[in-house]
């Protein structure tokens, strides 16, 4: 008997750390903004953020035009070699780290340290709210290509909402990777930083 109570609590201990590492986000707006030419017109690297979090209405649509699903097969608004949808996205914000899950419109939590001080490299980082990290395999032929498809989506959507946005590669790749939790065959390939200008 005690040892199916305690098992009762395992279950239930680990039911509700797997519910607090998860989080869901709002429904991603999939129509309006700009017009796609204009929106073309407007893209820019913006480097100058105000110090202004990210909600979670508008950090749903910046993931869900990264990489998103767009149709009930699961496919995604970048497409992807022989369609293996081996990019993953991590986020950096002051709460922590997270992971995107596309399938889900979720958000798993990594690590609840800052880390966005390893992306000041440059001036111009120190308010930025939110930072996208872009992982894949270390085998991959394709995946660097699969972020820059996907920072450009971002890029695009900045553009639409009035964000700023810069993609970086200047930061210690090694240094993420651990502080993300990296597994071994993973590797960073890219980050953008994203926030508000005004
Ligand atoms: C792959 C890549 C890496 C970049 N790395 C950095 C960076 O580390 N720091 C930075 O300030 N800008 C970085 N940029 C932004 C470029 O400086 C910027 O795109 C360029 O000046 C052209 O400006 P535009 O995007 O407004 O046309 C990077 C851009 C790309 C595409």
């Amino acid at each position: 008997m005690k040892k199916y109570i305690l098992g009762v609590l395992a279950v239930m201990l680990t039911t509700n750390m797997a519910q607090a590492l998860e989080k869901q986000l709002p429904q991603p707006d999939k129509s309006g903004g700009l017009p796609l030419m204009e929106a073309l017109q407007q893209r820019r690297s913006g480097k100058f953020f105000i110090k202004k979090d990210i909600d979670d209405k508008v950090l749903s649509n910046i993931l869900w035009a990264a990489y998103g699903v767009n149709d009930n097969e699961g496919r995604r608004t970048i497409p992807t070699a022989m369609n293996q949808k081996e990019l993953e996205i991590y986020i950096a914000d002051k709460n922590g780290v997270w992971v995107y899950d596309a399938d889900n419109n979720a958000l798993q939590q990594i690590s609840d340290e800052n880390i966005l001080k390893a992306f000041s490299s440059q001036e111009y980082m120190e308010n930025a709210p939110l930072v996208l990290i872009y992982t894949g395999n270390k085998e991959s032929n394709y995946v660097e290509m699969h972020a820059g498809s996907a920072y450009q989506n971002v890029g695009l959507y900045a553009a639409s909402a009035g964000l700023n946005n810069v993609v970086r590669g200047y930061f210690d790749k090694e240094q993420v990777a651990k502080l993300i939790k990296l597994p071994e065959n993973k590797k960073v390939i890219i980050t953008q930083a994203i926030g508000w200008e005004k």
